[in-house]
């Protein structure tokens, strides 16, 4: 019923399989002997999230924001808002800012900014995708990437369109026509 909608499978379920293993590896080395609060973007990212961190063989806590931009008109002033803060205190622990995809890197350029400002000892970022073609926040780049992608509308695995396509076990590219009929 969904593939209907879906013109073309970017990133197979095994591709992302691959990439998480290949990412869960490095952040167990890299954080091996820290403990680390690993933080989900609600909601894009909570598929990656839960696949992330049973990669990960390293101390750590979970934890969720949720954070909802202003969109493309409202670009100098307050881009960003919380909608639900961390529950963990920020001041002296490692942070690792689990993402489904980077777009202009506005979301996490606050967030980023947000938790060195409460003195984190630590911020770092891993998305699954990246698309490096839109990104606004030129010094927004993320510590650890599974895949880039085009310049594409791309749903599926976290990704959404209107809320719908985030349990697609794959990425993929909408059909022009399901956008088209529905955004007037
Ligand atoms: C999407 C995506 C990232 C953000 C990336 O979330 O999941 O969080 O946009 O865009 P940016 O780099 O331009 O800031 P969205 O705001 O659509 O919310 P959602 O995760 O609930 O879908
Ligand atoms: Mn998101
Ligand atoms: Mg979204």
């Amino acid at each position: 019923m969904l593939e209907r909608d879906i013109k073309e499978v970017l990133v197979t379920a095994e591709e992302i399989k691959e990439a998480t293993k290949r990412l869960g590896a490095q952040l167990t080395k890299d954080y091996a002997g820290k403990e680390v609060v690993v933080v989900g973007i609600l909601r894009g990212a909570a598929l990656f999230m839960a696949d992330i961190i049973r990669e990960m063989d390293v101390y750590l806590e979970i934890d969720f924001m949720d954070v909802s931009s202003y969109g493309e008109a409202i670009v100098s002033s307050g881009e960003v808002k919380i909608l639900k803060d961390l529950d963990t205190p920020a001041e002296g622990r490692h942070f690792l800012i689990v993402e489904d995809i980077i777009d202009t890197g506005r979301t996490l350029r606050y967030i980023v900014d947000l938790l060195k400002y409460r003195k984190a000892a630590s911020v770092k970022v891993c998305t699954l995708l990246d698309k490096p073609e839109r990104r606004l926040v030129k010094d927004l780049i993320p510590d650890y990437v599974g895949i880039q992608v085009p310049n594409e509308f791309v749903v599926g695995y976290g990704l959404d369109y209107k809320q719908k396509y985030r349990n697609l076990p794959y990425v993929g590219v909408l059909k022009p026509e399901i956008y088209q009929e529905t955004t007037e």
